[in-house]
């Protein structure tokens, strides 16, 4: 049987003061962020909500797609205009990933980490297993980080053999705990989370410190493939900075500043 959300049950299930109250649900999307990007130039408020049971060209980071089988997964983008300085846009992906973990945590009892920059998941019998992931994409004014797209992709209800075979290895919350975790209450749970965060930060709570203690793979020997200058840096993944650059030190002493990039255990 084909599980589908509804415009009903999104907007019965959200109870925050202005976080997704303006919402819209499609069974199938190009992918939630491109359609809030439109609809956020075409002047929608902050806190809109898009959500969609399918993405026929769903977006990772670093130009990659996201997969999911139809209403499996919780797919969806939230609107932000934060009007903040332009080093404090890391902290919207800071209290995202917040969310969503307090959320699992809530709504399934599973415990999940982030794998810098913002990949949510566990370690299982050593290895990062991903749950979900978090797209950023916003604009700058001037220096004032101005307009947020956050899009948020969490694997919740699919059976192992649909698991995509990524760059990374995959896990679900059907898998984790062996039952259909229902998508609306998490959702719920993530955007009232996340309403609270945003509140904190607008009146200049960092949310760093939160972050970092569910940070895992630090004090580690890391590889760093970095999008910019298209290489493989190798070392010490010592910690990460205010702003959540990822620094890791070579073996001959050099620091280096990540503000993107993927990192995986050396091997
Ligand atoms: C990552 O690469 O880890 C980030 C994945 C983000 C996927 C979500 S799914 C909902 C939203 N719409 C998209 O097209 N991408 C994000």
């Amino acid at each position: 049987m084909v599980n589908s959300l509804s415009q009903r049950q999104v907007l019965d299930a959200i109870d925050t003061e202005w976080l997704g109250q303006n919402c819209t649900y499609y069974p199938v999307v190009q992918s939630t962020n491109v359609i809030l990007r439109e609809m956020a130039d075409r002047g929608e408020p902050a806190g809109t909500l898009v959500i969609a049971d399918y993405q026929h060209k769903g977006k990772g980071r670093l130009g990659r797609r996201w997969l999911a089988p139809y209403g499996t997964s919780l797919l969806f983008s939230l609107l932000f205009r934060p009007d903040w300085p332009a080093e404090q846009a890391n902290w919207l992906m800071m209290i995202s990933a917040l969310s969503c973990i307090r959320a699992i945590s809530t709504t399934t009892g599973v415990i999940t980490g982030i794998k810098w920059p913002n990949d949510i998941g566990l370690e299982k019998h050593g290895y990062w297993s991903k749950l979900g992931g978090i797209l950023l994409e916003g604009n700058l004014t001037g220096d004032r980080f101005s307009l947020a797209v956050i899009g948020i992709g969490l694997n919740t209800n699919i059976v192992e053999q649909q698991l995509p075979k990524g760059y990374t290895p995959a896990t679900s919350l059907l898998v984790e705990t062996g039952k259909p975790v229902p998508r609306i209450g998490l959702l719920k749970e993530i955007v009232k989370n996340l309403e609270r965060l945003y509140t904190q930060a607008e009146s200049g709570h960092s949310p760093y410190k939160e972050w970092k203690e569910l940070l895992v793979g630090l004090n580690k020997t890391v590889k760093v493939s970095d999008p910019y200058n298209n290489r493989i840096v190798e070392g010490f993944a010592e910690g990460t900075d205010p702003t959540g650059r990822l620094l890791v030190r070579e073996s001959n002493g050099k620091l280096h500043h990540f503000s993107a990039g993927d990192v995986s255990l050396r091997s």
